[in-house]
């Protein structure tokens, strides 16, 4: 059992990873300021796991870019902090492009101001979200991690900046266990559908667009371009269910735990592709409801597939993903229907 300080753990990715790592017995903190997540995700993170809240889960309103709030979490068991999982940041593309300075400072210069805190407390072990957004268009597919890192906007640049910077620090000085891990298309839900991806205003990823149009909230969706050089003309990607995501984070962080100084990279993906017209399907068959999509023009910055290869994670972490296409898109419509304005009116 460790003590773990989860950065931005009520968020989507973050609260299924703290209910992973609560059932594996560890005692966490959570360090989130709720920019874009609710307050009632730890509470239902808790009743999930079957603990009282406070029991074995810290909650700390505050910002990774505060020292005060970083002591506080810090501070948070008379043990101190064994590890970090560092979910806390923003990614948002299109916001990104807009407002780089916001970026840089939420993601690259909180990372820093972890990162120093973290070495003044003596924890030396951090699991990092990158993404495979750090590749921007690879050349080769499925894509290994040895894949040149050239990312096509400013989201992709402050991952990949702090990929570099979590290597300078592992090069300043031993002790170091870093992982950081390239998530592919983070998608579904619990299978309780008490948590779930809540985003904030009309979405702008797939699932939870279309999540919106079978559900009644959305009239139709759009499939950015038809004439994609893929069997079907739309595009392909690899997506990965969130719960499957969170179990990577506990072998990850097991792995860690286990060894010596190391730092290592790694995709998480299920390594298979599916089409936007393959999921609206899949999505159409889980709900019983019908997608009605128009096919429209590209968007910008996309890319025709992205396929994660995962054998290097699923050797160095005896992990794989386990839930096919029909369990995300079951899960993701069962929190879509439980709660179809999300946490707000809850
Ligand atoms: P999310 O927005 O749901 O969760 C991020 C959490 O961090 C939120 O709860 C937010 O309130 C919190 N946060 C933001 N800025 C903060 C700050 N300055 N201090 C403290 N807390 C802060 O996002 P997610 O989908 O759970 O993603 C988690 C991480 O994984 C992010 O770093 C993201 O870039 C990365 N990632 C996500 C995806 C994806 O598709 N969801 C893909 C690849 C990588
Ligand atoms: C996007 C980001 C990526 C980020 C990820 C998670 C871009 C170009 N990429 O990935 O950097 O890491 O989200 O936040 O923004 N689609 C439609 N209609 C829609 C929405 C999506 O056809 O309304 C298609 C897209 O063209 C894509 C697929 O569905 O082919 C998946 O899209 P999305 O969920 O936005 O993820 P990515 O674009 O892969």
């Amino acid at each position: 059992m460790a003590q773990l300080l989860i950065t931005g753990g009520a968020g989507f990715i973050g609260s299924h990873a703290c209910l992973v790592l609560l059932e594996a017995g560890h005692r966490l903190v959570v360090l989130d300021n709720f920019s874009n997540s609710s307050e009632s995700v730890p509470a239902r993170v808790a009743e999930l796991s079957g603990i009282s809240k406070g029991q074995r889960l810290r909650i700390i309103h505050g910002d990774i870019r505060n020292r005060e709030d970083l002591d506080l979490a810090f501070n948070a068991y008379t043990d101190g902090i064994t590890a970090v999982l560092h979910f806390a940041g923003l990614k948002a593309v299109a916001e990104s492009i807009k407002d780089p300075l916001l970026y840089w400072d939420v993601n690259v210069n909180g990372s820093r101001s972890l990162l120093q805190a973290m070495r003044s407390y003596g924890c030396r072990t951090i699991v990092f979200s990158s993404s495979a957004t750090v590749y921007g268009h690879p050349d080769q597919m499925p894509i290994p991690e040895s894949a040149k890192v050239k990312p096509i906007n400013p989201y992709g640049k402050t991952k990949a900046a702090v990929e570099q910077l979590l290597n300078d620090v592992a090069e300043s000085e031993p002790g170091w266990r870093i992982a950081r891990l390239r998530y592919f298309n983070p998608v579904g839900a619990h299978p309780s559908g008490l948590i779930g991806e809540d985003p904030k205003g009309v979405p702008t990823n797939l699932f939870p667009f279309i999540s919106q149009v079978a559900i009644g909230k959305l009239e139709k969706l759009k499939i950015w371009g038809g004439d994609w050089p893929t069997p079907d003309g739309s595009c392909i990607r690899d997506y990965i269910h969130v719960m499957d995501l969170a179990e990577g984070h506990k072998a990850a962080l097991d792995v860690l735990l286990m060894g010596n100084s190391q730092i290592l990279t790694l995709n998480l993906g299920s390594g298979l592709g599916y089409s936007v017209l393959e999921v609206v399907a899949a999505f159409s068959r889980a709900s019983t409801k019908s997608i009605p999509y128009i096919i429209s023009e590209r968007r910008v910055g996309d890319a025709a597939c992205t396929v994660a290869d995962p054998a290097l994670a699923s050797k160095i972490l005896n992990w794989q993903t386990k839930r096919n296409l029909e369990q995300i898109c079951k899960d993701c419509w069962k929190w879509q229907e439980k709660y179809p304005h999300g946490y707000v009116q809850n």
